[in-house]
């Protein structure tokens, strides 16, 4: 197709596409006044119109700064005839390289197939269209061509030639890609997403965010979402705007994450959110993005976690008590138990020798060393008995009772007189009010222990001489029992720890015990149906209240 004219047209347009391949408007004018007697040449062909506007319409078309290519609609496939030097920029084509050929050289792998169907229908229609289609430069880089066709028709109507104008549409086609794509992110993602202007009012927000917040995103747009979702704190007191880091970071602050607040629903519902604001890059003040998630699911999870460490604590602790009771039982085994056999053997032993020796004891005394032996060992199967019912206790067990018929009045005096005679005169007086015949079903030995505690404790804790005060009463078919002492008394705080083993009053320093007695005491009441209640002051005294149940309640306990 290129002529000999067209050679020196090409070499024409070859130096109109170099000049013109800049942006400079004047240059390329300057070239297509140039191009165009030759040019006007290759299109008189197609062209009816005089040469005159032929001439005027191709230097307007050489000057456009937009790509510019005329095709000779009766020659076969469609020839370019003319192109302009902003095409030759576009494409990096020469212009003489293009001449004679059809456009479609342009495409490659890319280019859409529906949009080229699109430019075949037009051009058999003879009508005009626009598509935007992938092309490719002569170097083989492509980008995005808008291309506009339309036919140009002679004074009959035919159509003689096809004007087609290119566009790059790379930068608009790519941002309208990146905004495709940043809308299916915000779309898909499970993470809230909005954003504010300076004045903290919504631009735009994705439809996680607006299901969390409970509107449609059309109500938030354009709203002061801190107004509209952020306007308390958790503890319902209000949320001042000039406080919020999300208010902060729109109007030019700092970034910053935030892990522990509450937005609030539509429905007035708070939701614990963990947040992050970033405010706008560029300008300051450019407003913020603002992405949030729920975070109940983490804050139970927490909540749970920490409740079960508690109890793993509670656990542990319980378990290292159990430890240091064992232990405490133990040492106690060891010396308390021990030391007073210990002494007892060291007394047989010194008799023994005596005998030895060929000096007998008297009547007398050995009446004494007896009544001696008894006491200590008595005292010895008491502590023993103690001993072993904590340990029955302590493992939840329960206790092996003896019942009977006790009388419980009878009872008291018995342990009064003992105490009184154990600790001897410079103690305090124990005086015993009790109707006989107050009976009720349980295990003697234990009951006496549980007396003995009690009223020992009051004995041990008060001074010589003042009054202990033991009454014994019927109620219903039981009874019950109130030792009264004017002693040194239990602090407040430490009522309820009397009653654990081991546990020894600050007030009880100084006075032997085994920190056994009253929870032991504890254990055999409650292993009859019955409770022991202990009121005191210190300085002021000590009240213990056992009640015990009569039969049926003792039945009911065992
Ligand atoms: C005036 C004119 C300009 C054209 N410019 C381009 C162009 O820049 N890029 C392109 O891919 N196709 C362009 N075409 C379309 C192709 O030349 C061709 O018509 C299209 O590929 C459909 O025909 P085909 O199926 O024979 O290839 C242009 C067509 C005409 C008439």
């Amino acid at each position: 197709m290129e002529t000999g004219d067209g050679e020196r047209g090409l070499r024409r347009a070859d130096t109109c596409a170099a000049a013109g391949g800049t942006e400079d408007h004047a240059r390329r004018a300057e070239a297509a006044e140039v191009a165009s007697p030759d040019v006007a040449r290759h299109v008189s062909a197609v062209f009816d119109a005089g040469d005159a506007e032929r001439a005027r319409l191709l230097a307007l078309f050489a000057a456009l700064p937009v790509g510019v290519v005329l095709v000779d609609a009766r020659a076969a496939d469609l020839p370019i005839v003319f192109a302009n030097a902003a095409f030759s920029a576009l494409t990096g084509y020469p212009v003489p390289a293009v001449l004679g050929r059809n456009c479609r050289f342009l495409q490659g792998p890319d280019t859409d197939p529906v949009a080229v169907a699109t430019l075949r229908r037009a051009l058999a229609a003879g009508t005009g269209c626009t598509v935007t289609l992938c092309n490719y430069r002569r170097d083989g880089t492509p980008f995005w061509n808008e291309l506009t066709l339309a036919p140009l028709r002679d004074t009959v109507g035919q159509v003689v030639a096809y004007v087609g104008v290119q566009v790059d549409a790379t930068a608009r086609v790519e941002a309208d890609r990146q905004r495709a794509l940043q809308a299916t992110v915000l779309d898909a993602t499970a993470e809230g997403i909005y954003g504010i202007d300076h004045a903290g009012r919504c631009t735009f927000i994705n439809p996680a965010a607006a299901a969390l917040l409970g509107y449609p995103p059309d109500v938030v747009i354009g709203r002061d979402m801190h107004a509209l979702v952020h306007h308390h704190r958790r503890d319902g007191t209000p949320y001042p705007p000039d406080a919020c880091p999300i208010h902060q970071a729109a109007a030019g602050g700092q970034g910053v994450r935030v892990a522990d607040e509450v937005i609030w629903r539509r429905d007035g519902t708070a939701v614990p959110v963990a947040y992050a604001v970033q405010p706008m890059a560029g300008a300051a003040s450019a407003g913020a993005v603002v992405t949030l998630v729920d975070v109940t699911e983490r804050a139970r999870a927490e909540q749970e976690r920490a409740a079960l460490l508690t109890r793993e604590r509670a656990a542990r602790a319980e378990a290292e008590a159990a430890v240091t009771q064992r232990d405490h039982l133990l040492s106690l085994a060891a010396h308390d138990l021990r030391t007073p056999l210990a002494a007892l053997i060291g007394e047989v032993q010194l008799r023994q020798r005596r005998l030895r020796r060929g000096r007998p004891l008297s009547v007398k005394e050995q009446d004494a060393f007896l009544a001696t032996l008894h006491d200590l060992l008595q005292r010895q199967v008491a502590v023993v008995s103690e001993v072993t019912d904590a340990a029955y206790l302590q493992m939840g067990e329960r206790l092996a009772l003896r019942v009977e018929l006790v009388d419980l009045g009878a009872l008291a005096g018995e342990v009064a007189d003992m105490l009184a005679h154990a600790h001897g005169a410079g103690a305090a007086v124990i005086d015993v009010a009790a109707p006989t015949g107050v009976v009720i079903v349980g295990d003697r030995d234990r009951l006496a222990r549980v007396l003995q505690n009690i009223i020992g404790n009051a004995v041990k804790y008060s001074p010589a001489g003042a009054p202990v005060q033991v009454s014994v009463r019927p109620e219903g078919d039981g009874a019950v029992v109130v030792v009264r002492d004017v002693g040194v008394g239990i602090p407040a705080g430490e009522i309820d720890r009397v009653f654990t083993p081991f546990y020894r009053a600050s007030t009880a320093r100084g006075v032997a015990g085994t920190g056994l007695g009253l929870a032991g005491a504890r254990g055999i009441v409650a292993q009859h149906g019955g409770t022991i209640a202990l009121e005191s002051a210190p300085g002021v005294g000590t009240t213990v209240t056992i009640t015990l149940p009569g039969a049926e309640g003792a039945a009911r306990a065992s």
